[in-house]
C-alpha cells in the first residue's frame, strides 16, 4: 500500500507573524510566504504548518478565534490564502493550517449570542481548574450572571463539545478550508475538547509528576488530557485505527528530553512499544511555544545542533521544523518592555523575526530580531552551514525509502553513542564529548554519520 504523503514528510512550521513581511508592516503575512516558496521548496520540505490565519483579537496572537471562515487583515485576505496553496502546489508542497476548537474568543459572536449559551461552559459555582496561563480557569459573566471556562486566557472562553451544534459547525468550518485545497490541520489543544461533563475537581498533583504538572499544583484530569502529554501510553491512545482519530501526536518527552544516547534512545524505544502498530510517530524540537532547542539542549554549539536535527530528520516518523530550526536559530532574550506574550513565563523569545539577512531583512518588526549572526542568506552561501546540511539530509531522507519507510532498530554502542539502522542504512550520534570508536572508525565528539 502507498504510504500516506505525510509519513514521509518533513513539516515546516510558519509562525506567520515574524515568517516574513512582504509589505513593511513589521507582521509577517500569507504573500511574505508566497515570496519564499522557492526557498522552502530549495530546503525541500514537504508541507507548511502555518499559525492561525484567521480573525482574532490577538489577546493570544491568533489563538483566539473571532471569524473561523475569514482572514486577519494583517495577514492578507482569502485570496492570498488560495494563492499560496497553488503556488505551494506547483512546488509540490502542502499547505497545513492550525485550528483553534477548544476555545474561542470573547469577541466571537457566539459568546453573545443567547441562543448558544450551551456553546459554551458555565458553572454557578467554579471547581477547582487552574488556566494554562495561570489562576483560575473560570471568570463571572456580569450579563450571565454566572461564571464560564476558559483553560487559557479570559478572553478564550473554552466550547462546549458535547453540544452537536458545536461539532456540526466545525465539520462545516472544517469542510469550508478543505474545499480550498488546504491539506489538513493541526489541531490545537485536541486534548482538552472534551471536558468532564460533571466538572468534577482535579486531583493534586503527586510525587513524580513531571515538572510541567507541578507547575499548576494539580493533574488536569477532568479538563484537559493532552497530546501535550508526557506519558507516552497516554499518547498512544490519541492514535487507532478508526476514522476518527489524530493521524499523528506530538512527542513531547522526545522534545524534552536532554541530547544525550541513553535519553533519547530510550523515549524512541518506549515509543515504539507502546504504539499500536499503525500509529506512526512525530518528531519534533522547537515550536512557538517552547524556547527554541538549539538553546535549550544544544547551548548554542553548532555540533550539538547538528546531531539533534541529524536525529530529528532520519527517525522513523514525520519530522516537524519550526521556523529558523534550519538555519539554528537560538532563543531570543526578549526585554520585558518588548514582550507581547499573554502568557506569564512569556513565550517571545522562540516567535521573534526570522533573519534572512545579516541586517534581518525586515523593518520595525513588532518583535525585536535576535542575533543576526545565523542567517538564511549567509548559510544558503556557505555549503558547510547548518542550513546546507539540512538540506542535504532532506534530500536524501526524500531519496532513499530507507529514510522514509525502513523499521527503527536500534544498534549495540559504546556509552553515549545513538546507533540505530534504518533498513540499510545506519545513522550514528557520539553525543559524547570524547571521541568515540565505532565499528571500525572514530567519531569525534558531537560527530553524526550516515552509513
Ligand atoms: C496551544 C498553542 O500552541 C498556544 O500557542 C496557545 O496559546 C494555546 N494552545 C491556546 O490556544
Amino acid at each position: 500500500m502507498d504510504q500516506p504523503w505525510w509519513q514521509k514528510a518533513v513539516l515546516y512550521q510558519v509562525y506567520l507573524r515574524s515568517f516574513a513581511d512582504s509589505n513593511g508592516d513589521g507582521v509577517g503575512d500569507l504573500r511574505g510566504v508566497i515570496d519564499k516558496l522557492d526557498y522552502l521548496d530549495w530546503l525541500g520540505v514537504d508541507a507548511l504548518w502555518l499559525s492561525p490565519v484567521t480573525v482574532s483579537p490577538d489577546k493570544d496572537w491568533g489563538y483566539d478565534v473571532s471569524d473561523y471562515r475569514d482572514v486577519q487583515p494583517v495577514f492578507g485576505s482569502l485570496d492570498d490564502v488560495d494563492e499560496l496553496i497553488v503556488e505551494a502546489r506547483e512546488r509540490g508542497m502542502r499547505i497545513v493550517l492550525d485550528l483553534v476548537p477548544n476555545h474561542t474568543s470573547d469577541r466571537h459572536p457566539w459568546f453573545r449570542d443567547p441562543a448558544k449559551r450551551d456553546w459554551y461552559v458555565w458553572a454557578d459555582k467554579p471547581n477547582n481548574w487552574v488556566s494554562a496561563f495561570g489562576g483560575p480557569a473560570w471568570t463571572y459573566d456580569k450579563q450571565v450572571g454566572r461564571y464560564y471556562l476558559h483553560n487559557f486566557a479570559p478572553g478564550q472562553p473554552d466550547l462546549n463539545w458535547w453540544n452537536t451544534e458545536v461539532r456540526d459547525e466545525f465539520d462545516r468550518i472544517l469542510r469550508f478550508w478543505f474545499d480550498r485545497g488546504i491539506a489538513g490541520f493541526r489541531i490545537d489543544v485536541a486534548n482538552g475538547l472534551i471536558k468532564d461533563k460533571e466538572l468534577r475537581d482535579n486531583p493534586p498533583v503527586q510525587r513524580g509528576d513531571p515538572p510541567v504538572l507541578r507547575r499548576f499544583g494539580q493533574r488536569p484530569t477532568y479538563n484537559r488530557g493532552e497530546t501535550w502529554v508526557m506519558d507516552l501510553e497516554r499518547l498512544a491512545r490519541f492514535y487507532g485505527t478508526g476514522t476518527d482519530q489524530l493521524h499523528l501526536a506530538f512527542n513531547f518527552p522526545y522534545t524534552f528530553a536532554p541530547l544525550e544516547a541513553a535519553a533519547l534512545r530510550d523515549v524512541v524505544e518506549r515509543t515504539q512499544a507502546v504504539f499500536p502498530p499503525e500509529a506512526w510517530p512525530v518528531w519534533m524540537l522547537s515550536n512557538h511555544d517552547i524556547p527554541r532547542f538549539p538553546t535549550r539542549t544544544c547551548g548554542g554549539d553548532e555540533r550539538k545542533i547538528r546531531c539533534a536535527l541529524l536525529a530529528l530528520l532520519t527517525l522513523r516518523g514525520t519530522a516537524v521544523l519550526y521556523q529558523g530550526d534550519e538555519i539554528g536559530l537560538e532563543q531570543v532574550d526578549v526585554p520585558l518592555d518588548r514582550r507581547r506574550d499573554v502568557e506569564v513565563e512569556g513565550r517571545d523569545g522562540c516567535r521573534t523575526p526570522m533573519p534572512w539577512t545579516s541586517d534581518g531583512g525586515w523593518s520595525d518588526p513588532w518583535l525585536p530580531l535576535g542575533e543576526t549572526t545565523r542567517n538564511v542568506e549567509d548559510e544558503r552561501a556557505d555549503p558547510k552551514s547548518i542550513l546546507n546540511f539540512v538540506r542535504d539530509v532532506i534530500a536524501l531522507r526524500r531519496s532513499n525509502a530507507d529514510f522514509q519507510s525502513g523499521s527503527y532498530e536500534p544498534l549495540e554502542a559504546p556509552d553515549g553513542v545513538w546507533a540505530y539502522r534504518r533498513g540499510d542504512s545506519t545513522v550514528v550520534l557520539n553525543l559524547s564529548d570524547e571521541p568515540r570508536a565505532y565499528e571500525g572508525t572514530t567519531l569525534a565528539p558531537w560527530e553524526g554519520a550516515i552509513n
